[in-house]
């Protein structure tokens, strides 16, 4: 089967469109467009340099930051089935691009990367290291966690033993995942000497996607640490998790125009509301639920800076205080 994504066509020998699939050589998931749409937008707005999909699959990541950004890419996969797949691709969009069959771990060592992109099936624990000692200083690391029941479900006591923090169940617990992945992410850097930057993180489907940028040096790596912090909410201790800004302004404004699906176009929309505050207001008063474009508006009219949140379908975040809002919630 052929689809089309972004500007490229790959063969697939199967596909699916809704909820987590199968684990076979060349699977193509719909559901994760909006984690490569982020990708390749995100290589779009730097000068081009060479990127690493270190988990290629059919190699639609890598084929699309290829034909639409001009970085060199290297495509891997340790399965022989999805490297066969890969060339058929590459062929099949008129791009050369090299590609490697080879396990993760030898393929992020053989150079040093610009970019390095981290796909794996479920978490990432245990690959981190590897990638982010082959980066190039100032070098991105892109990467994916799946096992989210793990800082959002039932296994939370799992998620304390992968990613070192304890998460929360309920309404917050898609944005403190999300900081607790960052926190994981910028920890596995500090112990290299790198200070981490967040670049963008998503929060989608059954999915955590982010971005960090890595700057050599040890000062700088002790001084990133001072963002991971741990919090109080809804009277339970939480954490650590990351408490610092998740997305980098000048990078957000450079990506406005990128071509976005329907569903990246809706998640980038809220990315420049998000750092606004820590977590989010809820748009109930007194169990009475107020319409979420009301509260915004009105906001507004008082001249914060107010909008949607991708951690919570009915949360709000806002530059105004929690006193300030929830007077305004009681006007209304
Ligand atoms: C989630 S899929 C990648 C999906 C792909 N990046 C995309 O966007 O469609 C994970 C891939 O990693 C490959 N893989 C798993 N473990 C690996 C390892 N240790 N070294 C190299 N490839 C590996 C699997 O064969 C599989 O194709």
């Amino acid at each position: 089967m052929i689809v089309r994504e972004g500007a490229v066509e790959i063969e697939t020998i199967s596909s699916f469109e809704k909820g987590p699939g199968s684990v076979s050589p060349g699977f193509y998931n719909r559901l994760m467009e909006a984690s490569r749409d982020f990708s390749v937008a995100l290589l779009k707005t730097m000068k081009p340099g060479i990127a690493l999909d270190s988990m290629a699959g059919t190699g639609i990541r890598g084929l699309r930051i290829a034909k639409e950004t001009g970085w060199n890419v290297v495509l891997n996969d340790r399965d022989p089935r999805n490297t066969d797949i890969e060339k058929r691709n590459s062929a099949l969009n008129s791009l050369e691009v090299e590609i490697m069959g080879e396990d993760y771990f030898c393929a992020v060592s053989s150079r040093k990367w610009d970019y390095i992109d981290v796909d794996p099936f479920g978490t990432p624990s245990g690959l981190l290291e590897a990638a982010i000692m082959n980066l190039k200083n100032n070098g991105i690391i892109g990467v994916t966690m799946t096992d989210t029941a793990n800082l959002e479900g039932k296994s939370l006591d799992k998620g304390i033993r992968i990613y070192g923090s304890r998460s929360i169940h309920g309404i917050y617990s898609r944005e403190i995942s999300t900081r607790i992945f960052v926190k994981y992410v910028m920890e596995r850097g500090a112990s290299l000497g790198r200070a981490g930057k967040p670049l963008l993180a998503v929060r989608d489907g059954h999915f955590i996607r982010v971005f960090v940028k890595f700057r050599k040096g040890n000062k700088i790596a002790d001084d990133s640490l001072g963002e991971l912090r741990a919090a109080e909410v809804e009277g339970k201790a939480v954490g650590p998790l990351y408490m610092g800004k998740l997305y980098d302004t000048e990078v957000i404004n450079k990506m406005e125009d990128f071509p976005f699906s329907e569903n990246s176009r809706r998640l980038f929309a809220n990315f420049r509301n998000e750092d606004l505050m820590f977590l989010f207001f809820s748009n109930s008063n007194d169990r009475r639920e107020i319409k979420k474009s009301t509260i915004i508006e009105k906001l507004k009219e008082k001249s914060y800076k107010a909008g949607s949140t991708n951690f919570n379908e009915k949360g709000i975040k806002s530059n105004c205080d929690r006193d300030e809002y929830t007077k305004i919630l009681k006007s209304l």
